[in-house]
């Protein structure tokens, strides 16, 4: 993650100061949710800038705009307009984007890396920034990070920690709406082989070690057996 020391180009850091106030205002019109506020949106883009070291050739303006605004809209997990989400967060993000005078030959490019990050809306991916900004947003969903966001969000949606006798689900199906812990391994064991980018499954697996090591301890001590 050391590329994100680096200091921006000033074109790309002025714009990433109005992205964050664009971002900060539509965050300011809906209800709190510290698993996508605004240092969602900064992590992501340092995860992206992590992944743009080893892909030069990307468009940088196009990643970071889509990586501010991916969320624009934020429907909860629960509920049944979720799929739309990403498609309605592109259209806003286009519009705003055009007032704030961005270049209109790359607003397609940042709709399509918006709109295909999420998988509920079943996108492909068929540009390198679309896919930076894919994999980019789920490494924040592993690592120490990424635990802390899913047992966040599993509070909201009034989900139990773990099942009570049997946490690691070996003599019952997986459950992730009912038990937090389960979600480890219905989808986050699942994110590094679903990278789009070899740089990062590199550092999805690496994130990935980390939460397969915390489920076994948190097992060990939640049936007393640490
Ligand atoms: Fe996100």
């Amino acid at each position: 993650m050391q590329a994100t020391t680096r200091p921006l180009p000033p074109e790309l850091d002025a714009w990433r100061h109005r992205l964050a106030a664009l971002a900060a205002a539509a965050l300011a019109e809906q209800g709190p949710d510290g698993a996508h506020d605004l240092t969602h949106f900064e992590r992501v883009w340092r995860n992206a800038q992590a992944l743009l070291a080893h892909y030069p050739q990307a468009d940088a303006l196009v990643v970071l705009a889509a990586c501010y605004l991916h969320d624009l809209v934020n429907v909860p997990k629960d509920d049944p307009r979720r799929s739309s989400a990403s498609r309605l967060s592109a259209g806003l993000a286009r519009e705003r984007l055009a007032a704030l005078g961005f270049r209109a030959d790359k607003l397609a490019g940042v709709a399509h890396a918006i709109e295909a990050h999420s998988f509920s809306a079943a996108v492909p991916a068929t540009t390198l920034e679309a896919r930076i900004v894919q994999d980019a947003d789920r490494l924040d969903g592993l690592g120490a990070v990424g635990l802390a966001r899913m047992f966040y969000i599993a509070g909201r949606m009034g989900s139990a920690l773990a099942h009570g006798a049997d946490p690691l689900a070996r003599g019952r199906p997986l459950d992730d709406k009912a038990y937090a812990l389960d979600h480890i391994d219905t989808k986050l064991a699942r994110l590094p082989g679903m990278m789009q980018t070899d740089a990062g499954r590199a550092l999805a697996e690496r994130r990935l070690a980390m939460l397969t090591e915390f489920r076994a301890a948190f097992a060990a001590e939640w049936t007393g057996k640490d």
